[in-house]
């Protein structure tokens, strides 16, 4: 083999490699951003439960609805349940930006107070949920608690959720 074959070989050689490098590099990036835009639909789902078990409670809480105390603490209970489902869907992989999610990089640069919001927001729905279920429900403390968990939410929004 003359030294131009040889050095045309190498050249090909290593073009093919490059090639392969780069398509595992994109392989990856793109099972990543799915796995991402997954966990995006999962947490956007269970604050849609999050909402609807909320609103109820808060319609109970102001008397515009009647309802059991049963009822109350199905609906209590679901609150603490998905808020807690949270905890799983907010990884880095799912930092995608608009216009995928309307999580604001804020939430992973600040993960530390982001987090410690997620926990109170959480304690509170599980208090909510635990007056929910006592033998002698009071509707003060349920509408007081209704209420913290009600702020909970607007300040994650206000610091973390885009418009
Ligand atoms: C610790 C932060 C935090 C708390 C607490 C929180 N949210 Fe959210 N919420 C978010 C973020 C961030 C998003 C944007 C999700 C996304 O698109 O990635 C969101 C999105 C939503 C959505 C839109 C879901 C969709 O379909 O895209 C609803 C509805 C919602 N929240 C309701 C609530 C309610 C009701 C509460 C309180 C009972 C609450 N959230 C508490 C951070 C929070």
């Amino acid at each position: 083999m003359n030294n131009r074959k040889r050095s045309l070989r190498a050249a090909s050689a290593t073009l093919a490699l490059v090639t392969l490098i780069f398509a595992s590099i994109t392989q990856a990036k793109s099972q990543r951003s799915l796995a991402g835009l997954n966990m995006i639909k999962e947490r956007q789902a269970a604050f849609v439960l999050i909402q609807s078990n909320f609103k109820f409670l808060g319609d109970v809480a102001r008397g515009r609805v009647d309802a059991t105390t049963e009822k109350i603490e199905v609906h209590a209970s679901r609150l603490a349940y998905f808020s807690k489902l949270l905890n799983e869907s907010f990884h880095k992989v799912s930092n995608l930006g608009a216009p995928h999610t309307k999580t604001t990089e804020r939430a992973w640069s600040e993960s530390q107070e982001f987090n410690s919001m997620m926990s109170d927001f959480q304690r509170n729905t599980e208090n909510l949920a635990l007056l929910a279920s006592s033998d002698n429900f009071d509707h003060k403390s349920f509408r007081r608690a209704t209420a913290q968990v009600g702020k909970d939410c607007k300040a994650c929004h206000r610091q973390y959720k885009a418009r």
